[in-house]
């Protein structure tokens, strides 16, 4: 294997065709590395700059809130039960709450083994797995499932046949199922506007819902498990307008639309140079709007099938 600079001076390994082990694991697009698992259509890249984007996210996120999650199950963290985060990518959320209730058992699970699997939490635990084959627990195994920023994992053929019902089936009856996703982004500058629109007809013509933020709340109804459920928004500031915040959640969006320069550009049919150039924009543009993404939690108790 040999090496290469990433667009922010990391050295990437570059796969040659003598490494068969990397070529199966991963692949590597304009410098970044990105899942080798057939038939998921997630974009974004899985290297260590991606991993600092999500732990970033995470602190952004958890700072937005004031918190790591809305459903009030703090009894039941606290006394010990069973946790499930879907989709974990490095495990920050995982870690956190691991390190905040001791005696709860946390299993993270994702297609890309990015999370720790030895500097860890005794009570944490990660798996590779991919959601789409079926959760790999028995049904009603966890008191607690926690799903995030999974909205360009699925189609929405997916979130409706296969995700929500492999999430709700793994929770216990008396239960919480939360989902966390991006809404809209407000307020954005034109260049923004215009390649977030981009993205959006890409995600539109792959069977992605861009919007599948404001589904949510309908697809957890429609698996019948739910009567009440809970929705709660709030906004992410970004740019410098906002100040702190506002300058990390620029940089949480300008990493990850870098992270996805290898699809979009090539949606776009645009040049990695090109895009750059947009990039660059954006950033500027950043200082003259007061641009925002809101985010949504959906959460509810998961109660025995409604039979009538
Ligand atoms: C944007 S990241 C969010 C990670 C984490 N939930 C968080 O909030 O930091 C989305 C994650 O979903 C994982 N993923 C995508 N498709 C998946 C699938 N079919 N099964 C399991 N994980 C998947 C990706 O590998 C990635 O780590």
């Amino acid at each position: 294997m040999g090496a290469q600079n990433s667009k922010h001076g990391k050295v990437l390994p570059v796969l040659e065709s003598s490494d068969s082990k990397a070529h199966e694991q991963f692949q590597y697009l304009l410098g970044r590395r990105f899942h080798n698992v057939s038939d998921i259509i997630y974009d974004l890249p899985n290297d260590e700059d991606e991993v600092d984007r999500l732990h970033l996210e995470h602190f952004l996120t958890r700072d937005v809130w004031k918190s790591n999650f809305s459903s009030p199950i703090t009894p039941q963290l606290e006394s010990g039960c069973k946790v499930l985060d879907a989709g974990c990518g490095p495990g920050t959320w995982t870690i956190e709450m691991a390190i905040n209730y001791d005696k709860t058992s946390f299993v993270g699970i994702d297609i890309s083994p990015i999370f720790p699997m030895e500097i860890k939490p005794i009570n944490a635990n990660f798996n590779k797995a991919n959601i789409l084959d079926g959760i790999p627990h028995p049904d009603e195994s966890f008191d607690f499932v926690h799903m995030r920023y999974m909205f360009p994992s699925f189609t929405q053929k997916q979130w409706e046949e296969i995700v929500i019902n492999e999430i709700v089936r793994v929770i216990k009856i008396g239960g919480w199922l939360e989902l966390c996703e991006y809404e809209l982004c407000q307020n954005c500058g034109p260049v923004l506007e215009s390649l977030l629109s981009a993205r959006r007809e890409m995600l539109i013509k792959e069977g992605r819902n861009p919007d599948v933020a404001r589904l949510l709340g309908k697809l957890m109804k429609d698996t019948q498990h739910f009567d009440d459920i809970y929705h709660k928004t709030k906004e992410v500031p970004i740019g410098p307008w906002a100040g702190k915040i506002g300058e990390v959640g620029r940089d949480n969006i300008v990493t990850r639309m870098i992270g996805i320069k290898p699809a979009l550009s090539r949606f776009m049919n645009i040049t990695s140079e090109q895009y750059d150039e947009i990039m660059q924009k954006i950033i500027k543009e950043f200082n003259d709007y007061k641009a925002y993404f809101v985010t949504s939690r959906w959460y509810a108790k998961k109660k025995a099938k409604n039979t009538t």
